[in-house]
């Protein structure tokens, strides 16, 4: 058997986010590396990576093959549609997906509203921020990395039916640590963006100065 990979920073900030012990489903697992290395590394008991294509399941086989991971299951379908009530799972990892993508996911099932979520927005984080705001779900914390050359940002959410007001600064810096470089480089690229827009819409230059004054 080969010995066990690294996670990148991106996986491994996800990775940290899952709590020990949890039943696992990792949605859009690909190659199945974040269920792997968190089995193989004894931080949960029992995985299911799920994908919609059949292709990157096949390929997600084969790591937990080479890798010797035996308590993972694979299943093919959108989303958390492969999982139930049966499955007794405690958490969810949607991860390397655009924002809007991942807001569909979890309004696709109601199973969503009882995991532990850790959700990586690849695109559109706001619009994730946005969807759990307006849904009931809690930020319970926000993250981020640098990871070849950029940055991303990792959500840990749970549902608990409240239904929170925002700002609209908040959809961009949501729970951001700015003394953290990472986090200020992340905001620094969503002003980046909306500064972009901004040429062609000047109603969100308000917007802009106040993520400018955060940093
Ligand atoms: C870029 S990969 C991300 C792999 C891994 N989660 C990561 O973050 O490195 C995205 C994966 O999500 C799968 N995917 C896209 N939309 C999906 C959906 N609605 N439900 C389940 N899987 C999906 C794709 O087939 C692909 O394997």
């Amino acid at each position: 058997m080969d010995k066990l990979f690294s996670l990148d920073e991106r996986l491994l900030k996800c990775a940290s986010l899952v709590p020990d012990g949890s039943r696992l489903v990792d949605v859009g697992s690909d190659h199945a590396y974040l269920p792997v290395w968190l089995l193989k590394n004894g931080k949960i008991p029992f995985a299911i990576a799920s994908d919609i294509n059949e292709k990157p399941l096949e390929s997600g086989r084969a790591t937990a093959e080479k890798y010797g991971a035996k308590d993972i299951e694979f299943r093919l379908g959108a989303g958390l549609e492969t999982v139930g009530e049966d499955d007794r799972l405690d958490c969810a990892v949607i991860a390397g997906m655009g924002g809007e993508v991942i807001s569909l996911i979890l309004e696709g099932s109601p199973l969503s509203k009882k995991l532990d979520l850790v959700l990586q927005p690849m695109t559109k984080s706001e619009e994730l921020v946005k969807y759990l705001c307006e849904n009931g779900f809690e930020l319970k914390m926000q993250s981020c990395v640098f990871c070849r050359g950029k940055y991303y940002t990792v959500i840990k959410a749970r549902f608990d039916g409240e239904k929170r007001e925002y700002e609209e600064s908040f959809l961009y810096a949501g729970r951001l640590d700015l003394s953290d470089e990472a986090c200020r480089g992340f905001l620094k690229n969503h002003i980046k963006n909306l500064k972009n827009k901004s040429r062609g819409d000047k109603s969100l230059l308000p917007l802009i100065e106040e993520l400018e004054n955060m940093l």
